[in-house]
């Protein structure tokens, strides 16, 4: 069994993501003490897609918080490099991809809105993904991240970071296909910016209305953001607003 290091070679990290798609959505629920489930309801709530709309959940794995999207009536595509995390989720109702995130292989702007659930952490470069996630954006459209981050509170803050983050590895010795990986999720989590400077990611890759939501005390946080529209060329916006006879 493997796990990736923290410098993400995406063959390492698909590998291991592999190796723990088996029982993967009960170890996540188990690990999160069911708070998975208030993140996804969340994440769904701020997304807001709509009937008619084409969502794109990256790094989606099973595609457990692909159907939470789809539940708003809206055509959601799981997309994830991991071929064995599809797999495990292909009994989920919805169309899936294998993809990699840093080289996403749809068009220019095609979609309304893209997520990405507990999946940036593991991508090899932020900044690109970030970027080729506004790629295939359209212009207006929207981004929700749903990503671990860091507690507000200082005194649980430092106990989360001491002690809790270390109890990971050892619970999912009990409940893991991988429980080696665990170690790489821990350490991962240990070292992920926190919510400002991961928001200054964001706008540093070219989306704009930045803004975030702190779940469960921080443990979580929901990053939103839109994708900026083309300004109008100066003559074109003075003849817009020449009036007419
Ligand atoms: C912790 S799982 C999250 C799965 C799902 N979004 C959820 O909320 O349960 C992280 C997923 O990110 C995927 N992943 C990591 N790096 C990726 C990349 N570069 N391209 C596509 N998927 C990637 C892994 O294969 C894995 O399925």
């Amino acid at each position: 069994m493997s796990r990736a290091g923290l410098d993400k070679n995406p063959r390492e990290v698909a590998e291991m993501f592999d190796g723990v798609a088996k029982g993967y959505d009960r170890t996540n629920s188990v690990m999160t003490l069911g708070f998975d489930r208030r993140w996804r309801d969340w994440s769904r709530r701020v997304l807001d897609a709509r009937p008619n709309e084409k969502v794109l959940d990256l790094a989606a794995g099973t595609a457990v918080s692909t159907v939470e999207y789809a539940a708003s009536g809206a055509w959601c595509v799981a997309a994830d490099f991991s071929v064995g995390m599809l797999a495990s989720g292909a009994h989920r109702p919805v169309p899936k991809v294998a993809a990699d995130a840093l080289r996403l292989p749809f068009k220019d702007n095609s979609f309304d809105a893209v997520t990405v659930s507990f999946g940036i952490r593991n991508f090899n470069d932020t900044v690109v993904a970030l970027q080729e996630m506004a790629r295939v954006t359209k212009p207006g459209g929207r981004m929700v991240i749903c990503e671990v981050s860091t507690p507000v509170w200082k005194p649980f803050r430092f106990v989360y970071m001491r002690y809790l983050l270390k109890l990971l590895p050892l619970i999912a010795k009990f409940v893991s296909s991988n429980p080696v990986a665990y170690s790489y999720l821990a350490e991962s989590m240990a070292t992920w910016p926190d919510q400002r400077t991961l928001g200054e990611l964001i706008s540093q890759a070219g989306w704009e209305d930045v803004a975030w939501f702190n779940l469960t005390g921080g443990m979580v946080a929901l990053h939103r953001a839109t994708k900026p529209k083309p300004k109008a060329e100066p003559e074109a916006a003075a003849e817009a607003a020449e009036p007419t006879a």
